[in-house]
């Protein structure tokens, strides 16, 4: 072509993560990950990544090309956008007097079993008009991009009806046509036992009128689910009911994503591997043979250092994980418990907290984080035919993006997404 979208050129370095086609990177992989010093990069008017490489080879092949845009990133980094493996954006109301609770002693079960947490959200959102929650989440999405995501897997659950979780599932289909970040949409309408119902009530509520109900809009196109997710945990619920509704999903096509092993051992990472899970979340409490299993299956860990440092958690075992060979991604966990939606802070807590390296972070965030949405095909690296998201940051080091410890709104020059300027 003799016309591209967008030409960076002369970055001080160029973080591709891979080159080598890779869908996900192991602890090995992790160490070498590819940088290019004095590099350029080429987004074609599709939004993809036409050429990257060194400044000399990318200006001798496009001397003949022009560009919508071009970019001069000397003394500046390139990085792929962000990828969050995990949030709930979609809610109303907010939970700032439980923060005070839970300083002062209380834990999340107890707040939730007293009728609050989840079920507190639950009700704000039921009450809010499909208007409100798309401006609340659009306000939180370009928060998200504007510390460099630009793929989010977004999550319903806090319906825990068909009406309230259609209307979420409405909302995030909205941002996903009308918003520059990529989103990856997820169903939990098994986020917890709703008020007045038991857990059998809901299973069956779940898998007999909600999935049912949900296959058809999407078959008219009313809306897309990627994902289908449970909160496995005690007191919410139990490995049968949430084998029985991931089951369920798994046969609608639907890719398993799911809550386990958090606050309590519940082998539900031996329950994900056994069901062929994509991704399994939080997974504090995970077994041994829990690790063994994902690594068998390729079901890859979705690590939140930002839950389990508010709730003050066990540390999630990252470097075991590693270790065993489990594909480990991290997700900011966004939601009214945790309020934090940071990749590059979520990536710090990673290296501080789980003892993770930066290079493993950032991988973490990148491509393996692409692979627990099922596209890192597409997503998550620099390399040629990929969707043309990245960052670039002020700072001469790339490392520079995990090693503040906030502020990334300012160290963050431009997010692009798609060759377009966020
Ligand atoms: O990932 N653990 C369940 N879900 C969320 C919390 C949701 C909420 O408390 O509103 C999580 O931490
Ligand atoms: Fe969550």
């Amino acid at each position: 072509p003799s016309q591209c979208r967008l030409l960076v050129r002369n970055a001080a370095q160029l973080v591709q993560v891979s080159d080598s086609g890779a869908q996900y990177l192991g602890k090995a992989e992790m160490q070498r990950l590819v940088v290019i010093t004095g590099a350029s990069i080429v987004i074609n008017r599709e939004g993809l990544i036409e050429a990257v490489g060194p400044n000399e080879l990318i200006q001798s092949k496009y001397t003949e090309v022009t560009f919508d845009q071009e970019i001069d990133a000397c003394g500046m980094c390139v990085l792929p956008g962000l990828v969050d493996a995990h949030t709930h954006p979609v809610w109303a109301g907010d939970r700032v007097h439980e923060f005070a609770m839970k300083l002062a002693g209380a834990s999340y079960m107890e707040i939730h079993r007293a009728g609050g947490g989840i079920h507190f959200t639950v009700e704000h959102t039921r009450k809010a008009s499909e208007e409100e929650l798309f401006e609340r989440l659009r306000g939180r999405l370009w928060r998200m991009v504007r510390t460099g995501t630009t793929l989010v897997e977004c999550k319903t659950g806090y319906g825990l009806n068909l009406e309230t979780e259609t209307k979420m599932l409405r909302v995030i289909e909205r941002a996903r046509r009308e918003l520059d970040i990529s989103i990856s949409s997820t169903y939990c309408g098994a986020h917890s036992v709703p008020r007045g119902k038991t857990p059998a009530e809901t299973v069956d509520d779940i898998i007999r009128v909600q999935l049912p109900k949900l296959k058809e809009m999407m078959a008219n196109g009313e809306f897309h689910i990627d994902n289908i997710d449970v909160f496995c945990e005690k007191g919410v619920f139990d490995l049968d009911s949430t084998r029985a509704i991931l089951q369920a999903g798994k046969e609608m096509k639907l890719q398993i994503n799911f809550h386990g092993d958090e606050l309590y051992p519940m082998h539900a990472a031996e329950l994900g591997a056994e069901l062929g899970a994509l991704a399994i979340s939080h997974l504090e409490e995970v077994s041994d043979a829990g690790i063994a299993a994902m690594a068998t299956a390729k079901s890859c860990a979705v690590l939140l250092p930002s839950t389990a440092y508010i709730l003050r958690l066990k540390t999630p075992r990252a470097q075991d994980m590693l270790d065993a060979g489990v594909i480990v991604a991290l997700g900011s966990d966004f939601n009214p418990n945790a309020y934090c939606c940071s990749m590059p802070i979520t990536m710090h807590l990673a290296c501080v907290n789980m003892k993770m390296s930066m290079n493993e972070s950032l991988v973490a965030a990148t491509i393996n984080a692409a692979y627990a949405l099922g596209k890192s095909h597409s997503h998550g690296s620099l390399e040629v035919g990929k969707q043309g998201d990245l960052l670039i940051i002020n700072a001469p080091r790339w490392e520079h993006l995990i090693y503040q410890f906030g502020g990334h709104q300012d160290l963050i020059k431009y997010v692009i997404t798609k060759g377009k300027i966020a």
